[in-house]
């Protein structure tokens, strides 16, 4: 009977240790072993530098995102729209490769999927850009006077950059600084998305050719671009 009892007392001194050995189970570990983050731009860091976020990009291959908030000291502000993510991995990559500081434009009314339907006859964000509408967003960066660059990212919509980011440009009161555009699509280039955008801001607003990252385009495609825009050294 005692040697039953250690027996039994040994399975279960094992069965515990493996389940300590175990983390999450749930889907939020990522293939290191890291705890997932917040959502990038919860504006919650917890210090850790670590690259964690998984995310489901429908157009490039970027499973991961990095924990990045934004430089406040930076004169390089990288400011994104992004409904599906693919975009936001895009401008995370990039703000945290050039240690810049960070916004996301943030619909005042959330886009849902069935706004986005381009399938649909009269779906919402392709309604916006017929009419030439200027979408609410919820807040605007506080002071933009201090960037010598500004990274401007967003979704190809019907061939063209979103009316939000219309809203963006009209309200942000921009003079002598660059905008080096840059956006996602499935198929379409950048076409004339940025050089419209350009005829709404004023001309001392420099603007560099949009770059659009190829379908499957991946981290490396990004760190590339990056390096041939020559505005600061990649960490
Ligand atoms: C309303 C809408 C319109 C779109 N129009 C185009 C288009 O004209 N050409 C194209 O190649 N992709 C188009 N797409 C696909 C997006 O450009 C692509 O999925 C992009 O990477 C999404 O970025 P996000 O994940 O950051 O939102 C469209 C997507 C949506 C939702």
């Amino acid at each position: 009977m005692k040697k039953i009892l250690t027996i039994l007392l040994c399975v279960i001194l094992m069965l515990s240790l493996c389940a300590c050995g175990k983390k999450g189970g749930n889907g939020d570990v990522t293939p290191d072993n890291t705890p997932a983050a917040d959502p990038a731009g919860s504006g919650q860091d917890s210090g850790q530098e670590k690259e964690v976020d998984a995310i489901t990009s429908a157009t490039a291959n970027i499973n991961w995102v990095p924990r990045y908030n934004g430089n406040k000291n930076s004169d390089i502000l990288v400011a994104y729209f992004s409904t599906d993510d693919t975009v936001r991995a895009f401008a995370l990559h990039a703000a945290q490769a050039l240690n810049a500081d960070l916004f996301e434009i943030i619909p005042a009314e959330p886009y849902t999927d069935d706004d986005l339907n381009y399938n649909a006859p009269d779906y919402r964000a392709g309604r916006e850009q017929k009419e030439g509408a200027r979408p609410a967003i919820k807040s605007m960066p506080e002071d933009m006077s201090r960037y010598k660059y500004i990274l401007l990212g967003y979704p190809i919509w019907g061939g063209q950059a979103p009316a939000i980011m219309y809203t963006f440009l009209e309200n942000a009161d921009l003079h002598d600084v660059e905008i080096i555009p840059f956006c996602t699509s499935n198929s379409s280039n950048a076409g004339t998305s940025a050089t419209n955008m350009q005829k709404v801001t004023d001309p001392s607003v420099k603007w560099r050719e949009a770059f659009r990252l190829i379908r499957n385009g991946t981290v490396e495609d990004i760190r590339n671009w990056l390096e041939s825009l020559e505005i600061a050294e990649l960490k």
